[in-house]
């Protein structure tokens, strides 16, 4: 079980406050946008802070201790990360990466020479969808009514094509719908595809297996970023297989890259530094591994059955709301701790507005990179006119929702006053004026100090 009181004290974030409108007490902060970005907890923060304090050197080649120290503690990351997905490094390679959308966009490129075309799900982030379509042909296959993966779509599609890569999310950061990547997995194996999962969403929050290379349901590629698994930003990671990483030209080549050059030759290395070229974040490599280390022991089994208890009681409570569309159908143990939705026709942007401005809650709104997945579940059949109307220099709100996400400190408490807030704009009841330019909160006037 999750040490909820011991999770939360690691988190400095959860003792936040901010002057809310209408009250004079600084409100706790209530953070419910770890689908964006999650805070690095003590631990994490404790390990980058001392890197960079007494040991902060470039890596490889240096003979004096502190690249030495460096070196070693920067080479363990590759081992952290491939025992967290539970992956053998025999056939496979870690290549760090900055964020999620740059190991995407290193998969396309690594098989934009291969024959045949990329399937990419119609519920992708626009980072699993236009890395795709940039290098090369690809075909979308759909989703069903509920917001669930269109499995008979995604087959037929297979059997009807050439197909190199199936890229498809392992949670989406929408409904937080999380796919059978073994069962897709082996379904693109039998077609003599590969598959590329998106772990943005899942790493911090599902165990992930990649499993044996020679096992049908083996994930070929995998992404995922350190900031949504409680470490800083720019740090991330691409697992693959050698027989590609080593086979294709360096994602960016340059220093680090090479074994050696001549004035008109060289030799590239094999991954990972293939695909590193230039300096790593060697720190937020460091400070990855030590999250991934945090969550080990915290117990992904024991923060996935605390999620899915914090999601069962939000999704439970939020039925309390007048009017409240939430976008999909997926029960509880078949999504993250993601929750989107509107409330009646009132404005995303201003229910996510009200909910900062008079309760300190964060939560984020708009169509989340997720733009034809919304426009799905929105049941809006006027993307070609946006695109139109957009071009033509026009300026307006293109719809979406909002969405809260959970993470490893959120309790029910936090929920119960969500839906006290929630219940309170249903009923029209905010207090603030929000019909011109805010005056009610000035980022000026913030104190961006350390408190
Ligand atoms: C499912 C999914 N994929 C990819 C990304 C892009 O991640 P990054 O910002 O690390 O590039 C996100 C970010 O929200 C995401 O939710």
């Amino acid at each position: 079980m999750l040490d909820l009181e011991y999770i939360r004290e690691e988190f400095p974030i959860t003792k936040k406050s901010f002057q809310v409108y209408g009250s004079t007490e600084p409100r706790n902060l209530i953070y419910l946008d770890h689908g964006a970005s999650t805070h690095p907890c003590n631990t994490v923060l404790n390990k980058y802070i001392d890197f960079i304090k007494n040991y902060y050197s470039n890596v490889h080649r240096g003979k004096h201790y502190l690249s030495m120290i460096s070196t070693e503690l920067f080479d363990r990351v590759y081992e952290t990360i491939l025992k967290f997905i539970n992956a053998s490094k025999d056939d496979n390679a870690i290549v760090l990466t900055a964020n999620t959308t740059s190991a995407l966009d290193m998969t396309a490129w690594l098989m934009k020479d291969y024959e045949g075309i990329t399937l990419v799900s119609l519920m992708e982030h626009h980072s699993n969808d236009l890395p795709h379509r940039h290098r090369g042909e690809i075909m979308h296959f759909g989703v069903n009514p509920d917001g669930t993966l269109d499995m008979t779509d995604l087959e037929n599609k297979l059997n009807t094509n050439k197909v190199k890569l199936v890229a498809v999310t392992g949670a989406s950061n929408v409904t937080g719908f999380i796919t059978d990547i073994h069962k897709i997995a082996a379904l693109a194996h039998k077609h003599g595809a590969r598959i590329l999962i998106d772990a943005a969403q899942l790493l911090a929050h599902k165990s992930i297996d990649v499993k044996p290379n020679d096992d049908p349901e083996h994930i070929d590629f995998l992404a995922a970023a350190g900031h949504k698994a409680y470490a800083p930003f720019g740090s991330a990671f691409l697992f693959g297989p050698r027989d590609v990483l080593d086979r294709v030209e360096p994602y960016v080549p340059g220093g680090g890259t090479v074994l050696f050059v001549s004035e008109n030759d060289y030799i590239y290395a094999n991954s990972p530094d293939r695909h590193q070229g230039g300096t790593p974040n060697i720190a937020g490599a460091i400070a990855l591994a030590e999250s991934l280390n945090f969550l080990s022991k915290a117990g992904m089994e024991n923060i996935r059955r605390h999620e899915i208890e914090l999601t069962e009681y939000a999704l439970a409570r939020l039925k309390e709301i007048p009017d409240i569309n939430i976008l999909g159908n997926i029960p509880a143990d078949k999504r993250l701790a993601v929750i989107t939705f509107n409330i009646g026709d009132i404005n995303n942007g201003l229910v996510a507005d009200i909910l900062n401005h008079e309760a300190a809650i964060a939560t984020r709104n708009g169509r989340f990179c997720a733009h034809p997945y919304l426009s799905f579940l929105l049941g809006r059949n006027d993307a070609a006119e946006i695109i139109q109307r957009i071009r033509a220099g026009e300026k307006f709100d293109i719809g979406g929702a909002v969405r809260i996400s959970f993470g490893i400190f959120n309790n029910e408490k936090e929920v119960d006053y969500v839906i006290d807030n929630l219940k309170m704009i249903a009923g029209r009841n905010w207090k603030a004026n929000y019909d011109d330019t805010p005056e009610y909160f000035d980022c000026k006037g913030v104190q961006l100090s350390a408190s």
